[in-house]
């Protein structure tokens, strides 16, 4: 489970620790990742390794894929879930920074589902769960693109490997409470509440969602709709809504 020492990533550790897996969990800061392994041994009582690692670094990233694939050491469920988001447009970002979101939610997200992919195919069995996200159905920055990305990905390697016996699961969440936006430095205060999930939520439904096969999951009816909705309306609507919305944030905020 990559991304586990925060937000969604820590809640899918809790959630499987609860049912009674075996983990490994993937983040750079060691003090939560040691913290939450102490809490869910003493709790729950299964394994749990800790693995330092940045995913955007190639080196550190092939010594993950390397455990994931370990045919001695089989993982059942790849949780392919770290990231992060950017507040800026693109070219007014920095462009490290938009390598490190490709790194991170594209490149490796490809090379541990490569990893555990081909050991889970030759097992005849596991699954792989990609977090995803409504935005890979719209045209939000260079997010959207990158999420597009993962959901794509993921359907095209569930076809390959369904008749393995693995799945493969794109979770596409709406806005959740996480430290995401506070990252990110995005502020949400203008967010109406109703669009706001919870991480037990999400998870709890993904998780469902994956023990069903289900190739891909959008935790909550709201958010059903809107990607039922994304899917079909024509493309150009939904650039010019994106447009506005964006628009929308860059205006100076009415005084008091
Ligand atoms: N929150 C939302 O509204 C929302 C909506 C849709 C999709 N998502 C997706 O959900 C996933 C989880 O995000 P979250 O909302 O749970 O955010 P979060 O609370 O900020 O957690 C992000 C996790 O990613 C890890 N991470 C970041 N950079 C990393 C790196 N270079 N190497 C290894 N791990 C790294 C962080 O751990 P360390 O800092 O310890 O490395 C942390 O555990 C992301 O893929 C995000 O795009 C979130």
């Amino acid at each position: 489970m990559t991304g586990a020492s925060s937000g969604l990533g820590r809640e899918y550790a809790v959630q499987l620790a609860t049912r009674g897996h075996d983990l490994v969990l993937v983040a750079r800061d060691r003090d939560r990742l040691e913290g939450l392994a102490t809490e869910l041994v003493a709790r729950h009582r299964v394994e749990v390794e800790v693995v330092l690692a940045d995913l955007t670094d190639r080196e550190e990233l092939a010594r993950v894929a390397e455990r994931v694939g370990d045919p001695e050491r089989p993982v059942d469920l790849l949780v392919n879930n770290a990231g992060f988001g950017s507040r800026r447009g693109f070219v007014r970002g920095e462009l490290a920074e938009e390598e490190a979101a490709l790194d991170l939610m594209v490149r490796a997200v490809m090379v541990l589902s490569h990893a555990a992919g081909g050991a889970m195919r030759a097992r005849g069995r596991g699954a792989i769960l990609n977090v995803s996200s409504v935005a890979s159905y719209a045209v939000m920055g260079h997010y959207s693109a990158i999420k597009a990305y993962v959901t794509v990905f993921s359907e095209a390697l569930a076809t390959e490997l369904a008749p393995h016996g693995v799945t493969v699961t794109a979770v596409c969440p709406g806005f959740v409470h996480t430290e995401f936006h506070q990252r990110a430095e995005m502020n949400m205060s203008r967010l109406p509440d109703a669009l706001w999930l919870e991480a037990p939520d999400v998870v709890r439904a993904s998780l469902d969602d994956v023990s069903a096969g289900r190739v891909v999951s959008v935790p909550s009816l709201p958010y059903k709709v809107l990607v039922g909705v994304l899917r079909v309306a024509p493309r150009r609507l939904t650039r010019t809504v994106a447009g506005s919305l964006a628009a929308r944030r860059r205006a100076p905020h009415p005084p008091g």
